[in-house]
């Protein structure tokens, strides 16, 4: 069968890399892909938000299954598109990816059903906003209702910084219509949590969890960034824990989105918070996450590629999704000064051996060498028997891979190591 992936980052490599594995699968394209990715399918190159270019892709080449990984398209409507075609495809339609496409969508289902999140308001007027967030306790949370590039949440420490970000939002426009609406949220506390869940609709099977490290600097210091590692499984995640967010959360979700009229069939990713008050909803992606999917797949034993299928063929329930009891550690190599300013094309080069998987996001082919082309570069992900090992692996195999200006934190998988339960 030939298969597309629409995406050029990590995430995606890590989805080609697993749907590799399939037999069934005979063509594998990358929709645009990039110069790390064109070792394992064939670049094409259309760009992720291309939905016209993306469809006669497939139409053209007789494509038989997309897989569309990154938020743009979902909720351009991507998959609705490439459906009306006959085209069957892995990702929610354009009315489910509102559940990532619009903050304000997302707060007011959780609150309709009782999903357990912040407590929070939501404003279009910035009369108004301004006018709650000169009161409000601080710290606070500033979140635009639409995508921007995972730079629309702000953790205002003062009410000046509220102000500010209310101001940026909703009068300067700094992320367009993303931010015509606004929700401003109490801040929470507590360990989080990533776990994707594969579901079809009906039935919901997550993941193994993992935990993201987000801000640049190690110690979690530093602007925040996409993501600069992870860890697998998320040792705050404990059984008890992933019994208790089935019913609350999990389960009310894939109902809430049910009685709404927009099932949801993909890849739900639940960002979650461990509060002293139970687990919360953070944030609701409608894709496979950047870089938690790096350690996830690479724990997943069953075929990936039957697993999408059943999903999207609402059968998920007839399908064993199994993962290994095993630990996995992904450190990702940056261009110095990302998530700021940075440059870019620098050979990246291997000088001995990698006991695990390279994923490229920023890397592109000039002159018959791979070069760096992004703020993410690659990611190294090792597996081991322990967390420990894990970590281990990672960093040493993270010596053996880079490139001259690559920065990457010391101290992924640090914090889950000193997690008590
Ligand atoms: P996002 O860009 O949506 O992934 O959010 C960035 C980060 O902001 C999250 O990973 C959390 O660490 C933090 N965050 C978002 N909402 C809250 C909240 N209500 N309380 C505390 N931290 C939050
Ligand atoms: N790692 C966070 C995200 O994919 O949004």
């Amino acid at each position: 069968m030939k298969v597309m992936v629409v995406g050029g980052g990590g995430r995606e490599h890590a989805i080609i890399k697993a749907l590799k594995k399939s037999s069934e699968i005979t063509e594998l394209y990358a929709l645009p892909g990039n110069g790390g990715i064109a070792k394992d399918a064939t670049c094409v190159n259309i760009g992720a938000k291309d939905l016209d270019g993306i469809v006669n892709f497939a139409l053209e080449n007789n494509v038989d299954y997309a897989v569309v990984a990154p938020d743009d398209p979902l909720v351009l409507g991507a998959c609705d598109r490439l459906r009306e075609k006959g085209i069957s495809c892995f990702g929610p339609s354009k009315a489910a990816a509102q559940i990532e496409g619009s903050k304000v969508f997302s707060k007011n289902l959780m609150n309709k059903y009782g999903i357990p999140t912040a407590k929070a308001e939501c404003f279009s007027d910035a009369d108004k906003a301004l006018e709650y967030v000169r009161s409000c306790p601080v710290p606070t949370v500033v979140k635009a209702d639409g995508l921007a590039l995972g730079k629309g949440v702000v953790i205002a420490e003062t009410r000046e910084e509220a102000v500010q970000a209310v101001k940026e939002m909703m009068l300067d426009n700094r992320f367009g219509d993303s931010g015509k609406n606004i929700i401003i949220e109490e801040f929470l506390t507590g360990p989080e949590v990533s776990v994707l869940a594969f579901t079809d609709g009906k039935t919901v099977f997550p993941m193994v969890s993992s935990m993201d490290h987000k801000r640049a600097k190690d110690n979690d210091e530093g602007l925040n960034t996409g993501g600069m590692g992870t860890v697998a499984p998320n040792p705050y995640y404990t059984s008890d824990m992933a019994e208790r967010c089935m019913k609350e959360i999990f389960l009310p979700t894939i109902d809430a989105m049910n009685k709404e009229g927009c099932p949801f069939s993909g890849c739900l990713y639940f960002g979650l918070m461990l509060t002293p008050a139970g687990p919360k909803v953070i944030e609701y992606n409608c894709r496979f996450g950047d870089p938690e999917t790096q350690v996830v797949l690479p724990l997943l034993e069953s075929d990936l590629f039957t697993v999408m299928r059943a999903v999207s063929d609402g059968k998920l329930s007839e399908c064993e999704v199994k993962f290994a009891s095993k630990h996995a550690c992904c450190v990702i190599q940056a261009s110095k000064g990302y998530p700021g300013k940075y440059e870019s094309g620098y050979e990246i080069k291997q000088v001995g051996e990698i006991d695990g998987e390279v994923y490229y996001a920023g890397a592109k082919i000039t002159d018959g060498k791979l070069v760096s082309a992004g703020g993410r570069v690659l990611g190294v992900t090792c597996i081991g028997d322990t967390l420990g090992e894990a970590i281990e692996k990672a960093y040493a195999a993270t010596k053996n891979i880079g490139f001259e200006n690559a920065y990457f934190r010391k101290d992924i998988g640090a914090r889950a190591m000193k997690a008590k339960v």
